[in-house]
């Protein structure tokens, strides 16, 4: 059976993450120092699935620049750029247009999906039911804002919900966790000349209409980043361990954490699990981590303390402040004495003075 292509859908806005998407794509913000969608490849690279097309509609060229690093020997990347977006199906079937229709089987990923799901069994479980589409489900304790996934005992599709208004009709914690296996041949039943939903058309319409579609549940690692709280935690569960990536920071590891060519700590203390990018340098009696993620060429001044906190690029941290619980995108300066308190999200280029507090309301 050869492997199925991969489409990545990465043409969304990420409202949801702003203010770190007002300065850089969702589907490229860094986990750990590498962007995003370098954790999806590498996903469908370990599972042996090299023909990957990425499906990109708003700044495609953040994707592309970021993206160049995770080209891999064997990997073929083909991005598809729709002139308006697509919504999700549209998005699929025109990717598919683009890069030669054809038939076979297509592997579809959402691109903010943060998982070690094993497609290999889920290829498996597709073939052997004879399914034409397939679902990885996954279940979360508050599965309102996804789409929700009804099944029979077999596995078999019964309903699909997205996002459901009314109360009673969240009828189960089983969500649609942005992973489907769909024979090419279907895709035609999405509208070529209009955006598309697959959640809200193509996947109720196949129930409907009786086409064998199954879903696919297998305890997995799973979460969607696409809010500033999930994407922090998504870093915290990489670093402890929780999800099996084939990727790993830049750099190299040392006493449980990671660090980058040219990053230095000396007289610091840097306390595991964390991970500091390239040229990174964390000054004398500064003392960062644990759960810190420094990015590449910022600066942590002298007796500073950083605690689970994620830093893009060249952030400048002042002598003696305390960043905790915080997401702080590229080329902030934060002064000296400032203290930078749980849950607070800082936009790429703010400024933040000496002695000033910062804490969410
Ligand atoms: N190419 C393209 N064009 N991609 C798009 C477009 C578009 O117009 N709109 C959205 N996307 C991409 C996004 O970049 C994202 O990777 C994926 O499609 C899903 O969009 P989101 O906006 O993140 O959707 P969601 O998180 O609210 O819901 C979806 O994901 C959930 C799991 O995380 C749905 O598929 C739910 O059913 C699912 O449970
Ligand atoms: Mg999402």
């Amino acid at each position: 059976m050869p492997a199925p292509r991969a489409i990545i859908l990465a043409g969304g806005q990420g409202t949801r993450l702003r203010p770190l998407t007002l300065a850089r794509a969702k589907p490229v913000v860094p986990l750990l120092n590498r962007p995003f969608l370098a954790y999806q490849v590498a996903l469908l690279a370990h599972h042996g699935i090299a023909d990957i097309v990425l499906s990109c509609s708003y700044r495609v060229d953040d994707v592309r620049a970021a993206l160049g690093d995770a080209r891999a020997p064997g990997l073929t990347l083909t991005y598809v750029v729709e002139k308006e977006p697509l919504g999700t199906g549209g998005g699929v079937r025109y990717a598919l247009e683009q890069t030669g229709g054809g038939s076979g089987l297509v592997l579809v990923l959402n691109g903010d999906v943060l998982t070690d799901a094993d497609l290999g069994a889920m290829r498996a479980f597709h073939d052997a039911m004879h399914s034409r589409t397939t679902i990885f489900l996954t279940r979360v304790p508050d599965p309102r804002p996804y789409g929700l996934v009804e099944t029979e005992a077999d596995g078999r599709l019964r309903r699909f919900r997205e996002k459901p208004a009314a109360e009673e009709e969240v009828t189960t914690d089983t969500i649609n966790a942005g992973i489907y296996l769909i024979d090419a041949d279907l895709v035609a039943r999405l509208p070529a000349d209009r955006p598309a939903s697959i959640e809200r058309e193509f996947f109720p319409a196949l129930i409907a209409d009786g086409v064998p579609c199954f879903g696919f549940t297998e305890p997995a690692y799973w979460r969607d980043i696409g809010s500033p709280a999930a994407y922090h935690l998504a870093q915290v569960d990489l670093l402890d361990g929780r999800v099996r990536s084939p990727l790993s920071p830049p750099g190299s590891p040392r006493d449980g954490s990671w660090l980058a060519d040219g990053a230095r700590a000396t007289g610091a203390r840097l306390e595991a699990p964390s991970v500091l990018g390239p040229r990174v340098l964390v000054e004398s009696g500064a003392h960062v981590g644990p759960h810190a993620v420094i990015g590449e060429s910022s600066r942590i001044g002298a007796r500073a303390r950083v605690v689970n906190a994620v830093l893009w690029e060249r952030v400048h941290v002042g002598a003696e402040s305390v960043l905790r619980d915080c997401v702080i995108a590229a080329d902030v300066r934060i002064g000296a004495h400032a203290e930078v308190g749980a849950g607070v999200v800082l936009a790429a280029g703010a400024v933040v003075p000496d002695h000033a507090r910062l804490s969410r309301p």
